[in-house]
């Protein structure tokens, strides 16, 4: 979901007080992300992956019907190039000209890219795709419709990720608020929903804030990460707060159930902490993983508020985080890339 509030100034000096408090930062330590080359550019919900063919980089982000970034190296510098929908979505939605949360994979000789189409705290919402030999700009073709919510339903179609399990099962999570995060199985075409929506993960906390998931494999295992926190991380009714945070959950099924170190099932609320603000990192969130064949290794990529931004903060300071990730326990630690 996109950041919709707006920050002033006394409430990130408020954040930045309580985050280098020797309390917190005593409590746990995080890497900080990796400096990136180039002019500053605005990331939020990155989707991220190598082209098969040159080993270039990509980066998907929302806002700018789905922009698209491209870089040689990881650190950049990052180039915009267009986006996935020059002419919007398809989709008859409200926000069909504003594309969230795009999610791209490899799938047999094509990128798949799941969209979604929504308005802010709406239900009324959607998820689409489209599709590219090559990902470059101008070569998407829209599929339109997979799978939509409206008001009443438990479920809110925002925020894909495509994951095919070992099985060989394209399966959809996706979701926000409401009931937090839903899968769905799809058929052959990864655009037909094949089975009901089944919850993955549900925080019981009002307002139920969870998001951005994805899950991704590791040895014997099927990770769920999600993003935790109000409107990604900016509550200013209820400041201070740790803003967003991301979670995980493991499970030997790409469908769940997923638990997380104290075997609490995520629809019980549970979840292992993987980020949370720390240093100049502020609400991390919207996070996918991605296999650097480059680099030999999982890279973690996330967005996150640089607590020196300039203020007033708005949307357009949401930065790209990277970092790497130790396995070695069943469970992911952040490294320094
Ligand atoms: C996309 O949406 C915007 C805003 O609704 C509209 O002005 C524009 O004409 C649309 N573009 C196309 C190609 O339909
Ligand atoms: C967008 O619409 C224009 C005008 O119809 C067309 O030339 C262009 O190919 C379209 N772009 C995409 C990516 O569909
Ligand atoms: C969304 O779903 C409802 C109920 O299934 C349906 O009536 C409606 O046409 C759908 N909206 C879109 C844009 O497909
Ligand atoms: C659940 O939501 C509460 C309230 O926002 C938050 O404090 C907590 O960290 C969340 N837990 C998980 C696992 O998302
Ligand atoms: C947000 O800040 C950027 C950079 O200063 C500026 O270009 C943009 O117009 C601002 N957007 C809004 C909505 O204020």
């Amino acid at each position: 979901m996109r950041t919709g509030a707006l920050l002033c100034a006394i409430l990130f000096s408020t954040i930045h007080s309580v985050i280098g408090s020797p309390t917190v930062a005593a409590a746990t330590s995080y890497p900080d992300p990796l400096p990136l080359e180039g002019p500053f550019f605005f990331v939020h919900d990155p989707s991220m992956l190598q082209r098969q063919s040159d080993g270039r980089y990509f980066l998907f982000t929302t806002h700018d019907k789905a922009g698209i970034l491209t870089a040689e190296e990881i650190q950049g510098p990052w180039t915009e190039i267009g986006s996935i929908l020059p002419n919007n979505s398809t989709i008859q939605l409200p926000g069909r000209d504003d594309i969230w949360a795009p999610d791209v994979s490899f799938y047999d000789g094509r990128y798949y890219a799941y969209y979604s189409v929504s308005t802010f705290g709406s239900q009324n919402s959607a998820i689409g795709l489209a599709t590219s030999a090559t990902m470059d700009a101008g070569t998407w073709s829209d599929h339109g419709l997979v799978i939509n919510s409206t008001a009443g339903d438990e479920y809110n179609c925002i925020d894909p990720s495509l994951h095919i399990g070992a099985d060989g099962i394209p399966r959809l999570t996706f979701g926000s608020f409401w009931d937090n995060i839903f899968q769905v199985e799809l058929g052959s075409n990864l655009q037909t929903v094949v089975s009901q929506p089944e919850q993955l993960s549900y925080n019981a906390t009002d307002p139920h804030p969870e998001e951005g998931s994805f899950i991704w494999q590791h040895g014997q295992y099927y990770y769920l990460f999600i993003s935790s926190g109000t409107c990604c991380g900016f509550d200013p009714q209820n400041l201070p707060s740790p803003g967003g945070q991301v979670f995980v959950g493991r499970s030997s099924s790409p469908s769940g159930p997923f638990v997380d170190k104290s075997g609490v099932d995520m629809r019980e609320s549970g979840g292992a902490l993987v980020l949370a603000s720390h240093g100049n990192v502020y609400a991390p969130g919207g996070q996918v993983v991605f296999n650097d064949n480059k680099l030999g290794r999982d890279v973690f990529a996330y967005h996150y508020v640089p607590v020196n931004s300039p203020s007033p903060y708005n949307d357009s300071y949401a930065s790209l985080g990277l970092n790497g990730i130790d396995w070695s326990s069943g469970w992911p630690v952040l490294t320094s890339l």
